[in-house]
């Protein structure tokens, strides 16, 4: 059950118009009967099919690897190990000083005898089923000299050094005022340290690559989130120019970061393709993503507060110790939001890293602040308890009127109207301060609420439009359709610039021949590539106006006195006007085009001028077995102040995904990594345990009216990964409402919750 509050528009400009409204996705038809073409359905004559044989180990050499019986099984084509695999450059430097190498860099596969991680691809078998593949497969002998690898962060805490920069080209550290000082100093405080467990992002659609070479020109069809970092991070892999590769990427069955660089199935269907002279294609299998695809890192960090007994924070102190790969750092921004979030004149956020024998790690769905907000608004709801305030009243005394760190205004900023609506339409006064206040029956009663930030972003891209004789729209960039609904915003930007209906406007994305974006990631999508394609509509009805008001053909020559304007499908000018397809028809029969381009935000004075992030606030009521301590999600209720919302209809789906990923990271998500042999145990959807509709029962979303002209020409901010912030720490601490027990190592499952739940009399 679901209810989403559709904003008003403000500006005149929207009120007639389609950006704003809930339309349905213009591809949903397409999806639901199966004609939209995902990478491993693109059909082309002669594919192979690849099959990746995994290493047996977590760290060591391959001493042989004997493939004679698979060679001999009919139907294989090919069996590519590191003897024979084709030169690949040097894998590109471990640590990532500036953001694009991480994207470009050459990432070679089978070109050397080490195992550097568990399920490392250590061959692939080519044949002409993917099933003789797979068999042939299990028939490769294998012998490993294994050395121990390191798994435990625990345990090595000690050995954490310090990254030149987070992810995204944060500050390791910052350090504002005394934190120490004031921290020891202050009258109520909180200092508690929180543990988050491996995670994995399973999209519904695994990675997958069908490659097809043309002389030396290569096609991949695969399924990416930015198709500029695909082509150039193959390009460099297969040390060819980036020309020479084109990524066609349409339809995207999810991605939440694991689709953002190019992975082994890309690499070695490109490899084996160009071997073999026919199209490759190879799929990561769902228990092959554990190890090839990326992860959230363990993590530990500790929360320190310190308030006065009016609950103004004096010291804020957040530090995070990450596991990351001892080959390739991740460092997760996990601790970046904090220096936005609330008031306190002393300030400290640290990242630190404890390389382990793993893959590397990857951005999954809003990195920092997914595993940064579970701890930190569960530390707030401890302060808040210590004060004996109400959490939503600490929160709002500690409302920042600036940036607290970077000392400038916010573009837009309504945390506390989100917290206050949110207070209202859930009830939170029934909320009882004493934890273990409310019972039905068995079951214990709990609320719980928690902030959520997340910074607003552009990335630079462009955005081409045309429209044809007939008065057809069509508008074409890299940008990708992750199943966030891109293809339907930018429809309605086109049709609202353009005034025609959205069936007169056709957008292609997913092919690098288009010009290029930023791709879908870092929330930045809607408003990178909507911005792009805002200007590209601007920029072509300028022509078309220009046209009007010169051409010897148009009808509308010498109404010079008045702009004209584009309205229901036709162009104005004083009292005269004619239909757009008419007037393209007769002024370019073979129509017009134009193009727009949006800058990165770091690369604006708005950027440096102003704070920008979307806010919201979650609510959550949760159930308590007091016997059991079966813990049930019944209601949540998210708030959100995003700036113009450009769909609620998918807006929502955004914010009610990312809820359900507060769930799973509350309660369920947990990755079992074997300190043993270093493989994740639990590497299947059977076992990795994500919420499902049962345990995803009455979710609100609700949008709060809001247009920020400080964020980009749509006023419009990135809220894609915003449900997610904050959503667990919610859960949790309606959790430790219920019960009084706080469980800070997560996921709160009920053998963490049991022991301390109150003895119920019998
Ligand atoms: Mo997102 S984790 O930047 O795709």
């Amino acid at each position: 059950m679901t209810e989403t509050t559709i904003p008003e528009n403000r500006s005149s400009e929207t009120e007639t118009g389609l950006v704003g409204q809930p339309i349905a996705r213009v591809d949903g038809s397409l999806k639901v009967t199966g004609h939209a073409t995902y990478a491993y359905e693109h059909a082309v004559n002669g594919a192979a099919y690849g099959y990746i044989l995994g290493a047996a180990i977590a760290k060591g050499r391959i001493v042989e690897i004997d493939s004679s019986e698979a060679e001999k099984m009919p139907g294989v084509l090919h069996i590519m190990t590191h003897r024979n695999a084709p030169a690949q450059p040097e894998f590109g430097p471990a640590v990532t000083p500036t953001v694009p190498e991480v994207f470009t860099r050459a990432r070679p596969m089978l070109n050397s005898d080490r195992v550097r991680f568990y399920d490392e691809p250590i061959a692939l078998v080519v044949a002409e089923t993917f099933e003789t593949a797979r068999a042939a497969a299990g028939l490769i002998r294998v012998r490993y000299e294994e050395e121990r690898g390191a798994f435990d962060l625990s345990a090595r805490i000690a050995d954490a050094y310090t990254p030149r920069r987070t992810n995204a080209g944060f500050e390791t550290d910052n350090e504002i005022g005394d934190f120490g000082g004031a921290f020891a100093a202050a009258p109520v405080k909180v200092d508690a340290t929180y543990r988050t467990p491996y995670e994995h992002h399973n999209p519904m659609e695994p990675h997958a690559t069908l490659a097809v070479w043309s002389g030396d020109e290569v096609t991949i069809y695969t399924s990416a989130q930015t198709l500029a970092n695909f082509q150039a991070g193959l390009a460099s892999t297969l040390g060819i120019p980036r020309e020479r590769v084109r990524i066609v990427s349409p339809f995207i069955g999810g991605g939440f970061g694991s689709k953002l660089i190019v992975h082994a199935d890309g690499v070695l269907a490109a490899l084996a393709a160009r071997v073999l002279r026919r199209p490759v294609k190879v799929a990561l299998t769902r228990q092959q993503m554990f190890a090839n695809a990326g992860y959230r890192a363990e993590m530990v960090q500790q929360v320190r507060l310190g308030a006065d007994r009016d609950g103004r924070l004096t010291s804020i102190g957040h530090d995070v110790w990450s596991a990351t790969s001892g080959f390739e750092e991740f460092c997760e921004q996990t601790a970046v939001f904090t220096r936005s979030l609330y008031a306190a004149p002393n300030r400290l956020t640290r990242h630190r890293l404890v390389p382990v024998d793993l893959n590397r790690g990857e951005w999954m769905r809003s990195p920092g602040e997914a595993p940064g907000m579970l701890a930190f608004e569960c530390a707030m709801d401890e302060l808040a308890e210590r004060l004996g305030l109400d959490p939503i009243e600490l929160r709002i005394r500690n409302e920042p009127t600036e940036d607290p760190e970077r000392g400038v205004p916010f573009s837009s900023r309504n945390l506390v109207a989100c917290m206050r609506e949110g207070a209202r339409r859930f009830g939170w006064e029934r909320r009882k301060p004493t934890p273990g206040s409310i019972r039905e029956g068995r079951k214990l009663i709990g609320y719980g609420m928690a902030a959520a930030i997340r910074p607003n972003y552009i990335g630079a891209g462009t955005a081409r439009v045309a429209i044809d004789a007939t008065g057809r729209v069509t508008a074409r960039l890299d940008m990708t359709d992750i199943g966030t609904g891109t293809y339907t915003i930018l429809t309605q930007i086109a049709a609202e610039s353009f005034r025609v209906p959205t069936a007169a406007v056709k957008v292609e994305l997913g092919d690098s021949r288009f010009p290029r974006t930023a791709g879908s990631g870092g929330s930045w999508g809607a408003a990178s590539a909507g911005s792009a394609l805002h200007h590209a509509c601007n920029a072509l009805k300028e022509r078309i106006m220009e046209a009007a008001r010169s051409s010897d053909r148009s009808p509308l020559r010498g109404a010079n006195d008045v702009a004209p304007i584009f309205v229901g499908g036709e162009i104005r000018v004083g009292g005269r006007s004619v239909g757009l397809a008419d007037f393209i028809g007769r002024i370019a029969p073979d129509g017009m085009e134009a193009i727009g381009t949006v800058a990165a935000a770091r690369d604006t004075e708005s950027y440096r001028a102003y704070s920008q992030h979307s806010y919201g606030a979650h609510f959550a009521e949760v159930t308590v077995d007091s016997d059991t301590g079966e813990i049930r999600t019944r209601r949540m209720l998210s708030v959100i102040g995003a700036g113009r919302i450009l769909n609620p209809k998918t807006a929502r789906s955004q914010i009610l995904g990312g809820m359900t990923w507060g769930i799973g990271a509350a309660l369920m998500e947990e990755t079992v990594l074997d300190p043993r042999y270093g493989h994740f145990v639990n590497h299947d959807l059977a076992e990795y345990h994500v919420p499902v509709n049962g345990d995803v029962a009455d979710m609100e979303v609700v949008f709060l009216e809001e247009y920020d002209d400080k964020a980009n020409p749509l006023g419009a901010k990135g809220l894609g990964e915003l449900g997610v912030c904050g959503a667990g720490a919610a859960i949790a601490n309606a959790v430790y409402n219920a019960t009084g027990v706080r469980v800070r190592e997560f996921p709160i499952t009920l053998d963490k919750v049991l022991p301390g739940l109150p003895v119920t009399a019998i």
